[in-house]
């Protein structure tokens, strides 16, 4: 767009140039024209300009400057000066006076300048050409025109011009040299009259009174014989004298009406030459031939011709101001035609720039349009670009989460059987079996063990490969951390002889670490030493701090067979299983750790060298400045973390129960367990173990399980996390809002481990959430732990004074609003002899089974049980400060009859109502008398 404006720009400025070339006057050379003028105060001079510039108005090309000398020969030498200086291209001179003007015509002459002498002439031939009349032979005329008219007798008074100009010499000399014929005529006065005619009246009266008989006046210009007659006004002689003049002119103020008004007796013609000055000049200007010498016409007129002269000069005059009209409108027409065509041009000139400026934006739209399309195309292209990044992004995505849900799938699918086979593996182990199949069974449950680990490297990877793995840290103390990992080898160190050792010099030290994967990176790291070491060998573990407590340093470090250097220097490698055919592992144990270790902004390094040791250095960053928000661990993480068991491993879950006690309990019978789990073998496999100790009522899916819980009301639910259409966190959440059934301790069974599928267990209300696989010795001690937990509870609730009673957790929410509805329907109703459970059911839209058993599972007792015993205590209360008797008391509590009132009374607390009364008196009046 810019460059289509600069050639918009460049095409007008030529337009506007070549402009004034396209006129007529451009087509010559303009000239200029210097005119010095001796005078331009007479008529004469002032017909001589009007003819020059009529004349001059048909060269348009020449231009005329006139200066007027005002009869100063000094003024006139400077003008001419100024000319020459100005560098005119012609000079025209009419000098006041011969001599003193000859010089500066002469210089103006020889440095190449045209010059041109009019009417009066200069003492030289200096000159390019002269244009006048000639003054002598016109003066001649005269001389023998007065002789004739005098008849060869007079006396005259001559009236000069300025003496020192030209026609004023000639004038005379050949008058003089005309009348020298005529001895008896005479001129017998002078009178400078300076060619003005002001001049001559004035001075002429003195010069005529001194004569006497004087004749004939012989003035060298008309205006002088008019000067010096006016002088004689009023005087008779005016009329007889006889006055002669030159030049001629016509017009009102001219010598040809000063004829014809009888005022002068003649006049000789002396042509003002304008017309003839001009064109000679133009021909001179132009190169064209000329002639120096350019001499006007003369003739005399008096009373004979004037008529016609006059006649002649008016219609020149008229015909002369036609002229000047038409010139006028012809000038205006020019102008008109000039300022036409100016406008045509700029017409023009705006059509040619609109096309121009047209033909741009045409271009510049098309060009435009054109962009538009290719940017339409690319955009097109960008999008499809984009789109088709955006499907394979969610391919992507897709392909990922079937990844992780295979992974979870596979790792699920794995885990229950590894259930099934470690169950019963304990079972021998704890069974008195022969000393072979117990250390066959110990191999099975090594290698269920082995795999189960795999299982968890593999779910665990995936994690990291798709960035589902974050870390999840919290603060607690990595010493009492660390010493609780490398306990649970203590017992393989001493089946082995090795000695292992945890040296710290440190008591204490709070780390912000996340613990499910230090316990991996810390329990591969001492699987691979025991596995590299040999029996008696040495393994020790450290933990120091350093850089001025900025990290932590944990060693892991043995004395086994140690790495190639080669080996060593891919340890962290993924699948990388060093040289040794006979130890390979998966690889994926130290490349987990690393990706671990990483997670928690520290460093993994190993030190090896072939049978002498390996040692790993674990380095972690102390504070928690490096941990973003989002790798912090919530609050409810942390309860997770501390309320769940199941984040212990596998192996230590198993070596914990080992030892395990079982504690034949033989009230246990009487609790009802729900066992929820689609896996007919695991679920068959639980219910055969739990029924030993337990009634056991069991549900394939979610929905019986959820139908069982309503209608038998179970005392504990142990459900499988992943079930078809329900699943168990749902389960957990439909069980523990619903008041029926709020108060039953769920137990999450799950392949998941993350801690944010606990955190989720834990938010839906479970009471425990265990890992498969676990070992049922453990499941078994936690089901205990929560019925015993239940029975706490009971106390809490049915205890005459709650707050003294120890609450092993708090009651849940809804609990308590059940137990606040019961005690205020009993409340409200304790005078009525017909509350029982069926109408404290109906009050609180409840079946009586479903009162009865949460009663139970809350009170340990009966709805009528706890009726009551609030009867009874309300009894003691009213017979302690009320003085209403007996019979009024067992009414007011809701017994039938006074009689049943005391046996009640009695069964419960030892002791009648009369009695109890009775102590009571005893007890205020021996207050009273203390
Ligand atoms: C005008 C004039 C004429 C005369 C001429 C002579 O200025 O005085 O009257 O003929 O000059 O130069």
């Amino acid at each position: 767009m810019a460059h289509s404006f600069k050639l918009l720009t460049f095409v007008l400025l030529l337009f506007l140039v070549a402009l004034p070339g396209c006129g007529p006057a451009g087509e010559e050379k303009a000239f200029v024209i210097g005119f010095s003028q001796c005078t331009e105060g007479d008529a004469w001079r002032k017909a001589m300009h009007e003819e020059m510039e009529r004349e001059a108005s048909f060269y348009p090309e020449l231009s005329l400057q006139i200066k007027d000398g005002k009869n100063s020969s000094v003024t006139q030498i400077k003008h001419i000066r100024e000319f020459i200086d100005q560098g005119v291209d012609l000079l025209i001179v009419s000098p006041n006076e011969a001599e003193p003007i000859t010089p500066v015509v002469e210089e103006a002459f020889s440095k190449g300048i045209p010059v041109i002498v009019v009417d009066r002439k200069t003492s030289s031939s200096m000159y390019t050409a002269y244009v006048g009349a000639n003054n002598y032979q016109i003066g001649k005329l005269a001389g023998e025109y007065v002789a004739k008219l005098l008849n060869g007798k007079g006396r005259i008074i001559e009236v000069w011009g300025l003496r020192g100009s030209s026609p004023a010499i000639e004038r005379h000399n050949s008058f003089v040299d005309a009348i020298a014929a005529y001895p008896d005529i005479e001129i017998v006065a002078e009178v400078s009259g300076e060619w003005e005619k002001e001049v001559a009246k004035e001075r002429f009266p003195a010069v005529f009174n001194q004569q006497k008989d004087v004749d004939l006046i012989f003035a060298h210009n008309d205006v002088m014989a008019l000067g010096a007659y006016e002088s004689l006004q009023n005087r008779s002689v005016q009329q007889q004298l006889k006055f002669i003049g030159f030049d001629g002119l016509g017009g009102p103020n001219g010598g040809l009406q000063f004829v014809q008004d009888g005022i002068l007796d003649a006049t000789f013609l002396y042509p003002t030459g304008g017309e003839e000055i001009i064109q000679l000049a133009h021909d001179i200007l132009h190169n064209k031939p000329f002639k120096k010498d350019n001499i006007l016409n003369t003739t005399v007129i008096d009373d004979r011709n004037v008529h016609i002269m006059k006649q002649q000069s008016d219609k020149i005059l008229a015909q002369e101001k036609n002229i000047e009209r038409q010139q006028q409108k012809l000038y205006e027409q020019i102008q008109l035609f000039n300022n036409q065509r100016t406008l045509s041009y700029v017409l023009l000139a705006s059509l040619v720039v609109s096309i121009i400026m047209g033909a741009v934006a045409l271009l510049s739209l098309s060009a435009k349009k054109e962009a538009n399309k290719e940017l339409l195309a690319k955009n097109n292209e960008v999008m499809q670009q984009r789109n088709e990044v955006a499907l394979m992004a969610r391919k992507a995505d897709k392909a990922t989460e079937a990844k992780l849900r295979f992974f979870t799938n596979v790792s699920h699918e794995f885990r229950t059987p590894l259930t099934l086979i470690l169950g019963p593996v304990e079972d021998a182990l704890h069974s008195p079996v022969s000393a072979d199949l117990k250390k066959d069974m110990q191999l099975v449950k090594q290698n269920a063990i082995r795999l189960l680990r795999l299982v968890n490297q593999l779910m665990d990877f995936s994690k990291v490969d798709n960035r589902k793995m974050k870390l999840q840290a919290a603060e607690a103390d990595l010493v009492a951390f660390v010493k609780d990992i490398t306990n649970s080898f203590d017992r393989l160190a001493r089946k082995r002889n090795i000695s292992f050792r945890f040296r710290t010099k440190l008591h204490e030290l709070p780390v912000f670490f996340d613990a499910d994967k230090l316990d991996k990176i810390l329990f591969n790291l001492l699987s691979n030493a025991f596995k590299f070491t040999s029996d008696g060998g040495t393994i020790a573990v450290g933990l120091q701090v350093e850089d001025r407590y900025e990290k932590v340093i944990i060693t892991v470090e043995d004395n086994g067979k140690g790495m190639s250097p080669a080996h060593a220097a891919h340890a962290f490698d993924r699948f990388h299983t060093g040289e040794d055919s006979s130890n390979l592992g998966t690889g994926l144990g130290l490349a987990l750790s690393e990706e671990f270790v990483k997670l928690h902004h520290g460093d993994i390094s190993v030190v090896s060298e072939e049978w002498k040791g390996t040692k790993f250095i674990i380095s972690l960053p102390l504070g928690k400045e490096h941990l973003t928000e989002d790798e912090l661990l919530t609050d409810a993480g942390k309860n997770a973390i501390e309320l769940i068991p199941g984040v212990m491993d596998a192996e230590q879950q198993v070596v914990s129960s080992e030892s395990a006690e079982v504690v034949e309990d033989a009230r246990l019978k009487e609790h009802t367990i729900l066992l929820i789990e689609d896996n007919k073998e695991l679920r068959e496999f639980l219910k055969s173990r739990l029924a030993k100790d337990f009634n056991v009522a069991e549900a394939p899916n979610g929905t019986v399980g959820l139908q069982q819980a309503f209608e038998k009301v179970p005392d504990l639910v142990i459900c499988d996390v992943m079930l078809p259409k329900q699943n168990g966190l749902e389960i957990t959440a439909a069980l523990k809002n619903d008041l029926r059934t709020s108060h039953i301790p769920v137990i999450l069974l799950t392949a998941k481990d993350t801690v944010e599928y606990k955190i989720e267990g834990i938010q839906s209300g479970a009471d425990l959430y265990v890992t498969k696989p676990f070992s049922y010795l453990y499941l078994f001690e936690r089901v205990k732990g929560l019925l015993k937990n239940r029975a706490l509870l009971k106390e809490h609730y049915s205890s005459e004074i709650s707050v003294e009673t120890k609450v092993a957790s708090p009651p849940k929410q809804l609990d308590k609003k059940f137990m606040n509805e019961v005690m205020a329907v009993v409340e409200k109703n304790l005078s009525n002899p017909d509350l029982n459970a069926n109408s404290i059911a109906a009050s609180l839209g409840m079946s009586k089974v479903q009162v009865y058993r949460k009663m139970k599972a809350l009170l340990g007792y009966s709805v009528n049980d706890y009726v009551n015993n609030m009867r009874l205590k309300r009894a003691r209360h009213l017979l302690l400060h009320s003085d209403k008797n007996i019979s009024e008391i067992a009414y007011e509590v809701g017994f039938s009859s006074p009689a049943y009132f005391s046996t009640a009374f009695k069964n419960h607390f030892e002791m009648s109502p009369s009695d109890f009364k009775t102590t009571r008196s005893s007890r205020e009046g021996s207050n009273v008398t203390m």
